[in-house]
């Protein structure tokens, strides 16, 4: 692959699996991940993420539930057909189900620094935002070091008070990633990794 042979293998190991087997994933273990996440490096000391455990089957419902009912909105004010719609929302609401657990990354304002104008506010929060994504993949890679299979379902940020709701969290926390945790189904192979054309990606200066 080229450029990728200075990566450390346990880097380019890391892929994102979407079949699990039915085996659940011990609690403890859930736990590690999250804190794994929570070393993820962060603005200014603060510490804006917050996390939630759901490996229940009522958990899962709940949330799948809860962004489905939110997405079938959005999908009918694209003008997308009902039955379409169906499909979709059932396909990831199965998704949901599947997985042994899921993890919920969620942001607060607790610790960041406020500011009273927009710019400054939305720089401090996508600021955090990038802290929580150095948490997942901080997450993906114990998982993976772990023998388990992970991936990262973008969904309840486009929901995050429903994800919220459904969940019943506080109403300063808001979900922003959520993921897919497990055990590897033997059956899955990872979609092709493309080549990395490291020349359209970067710039030097
Ligand atoms: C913010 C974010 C959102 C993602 N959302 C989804 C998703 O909703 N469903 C999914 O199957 N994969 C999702 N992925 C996984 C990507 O498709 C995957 O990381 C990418 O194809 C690269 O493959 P790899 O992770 O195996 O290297 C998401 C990844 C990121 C970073």
């Amino acid at each position: 692959m080229g450029s990728m042979t200075t990566v450390p293998a346990f880097i380019e190991a890391r892929r994102s699996i979407r079949a699990f087997t039915d085996e659940p994933v011990p609690r403890e273990l859930l736990d590690s991940l999250v804190e794994a996440a929570c070393l993820a490096p962060a603005p200014h000391h603060s510490r804006p993420w917050r996390w939630v455990v759901i490996d229940t089957d009522d958990g899962k419902r709940a949330l799948g539930d809860g962004m489905g009912a939110q997405w079938r909105v959005d999908l009918a004010a694209d003008g997308v057909a009902p039955e379409r719609i169906d499909e979709l929302v059932e396909t990831s609401r199965v998704k949901l189900m599947t997985a042994p657990a899921l993890l919920l990354g969620c942001l607060t304002w607790d610790g960041l620094d406020r500011y009273p104008d927009e710019t400054r506010r939305r720089a401090e929060w996508g600021m955090a935002l990038l802290s929580l994504g150095a948490g997942v993949e901080n997450l993906m890679l114990t998982a993976a070091d772990a023998g388990l299979a992970s991936c990262w379902v973008a969904a309840p940020i486009f929901c995050p008070e429903a994800a919220r709701d459904a969940l019943e969290l506080a109403e300063t926390w808001s979900p922003a990633a959520l993921i897919l945790v497990g055990s590897p189904s033997p059956a899955y192979t990872p979609r092709v990794r493309p080549p990395l054309p490291l020349d359209e990606l970067r710039v030097a200066r």
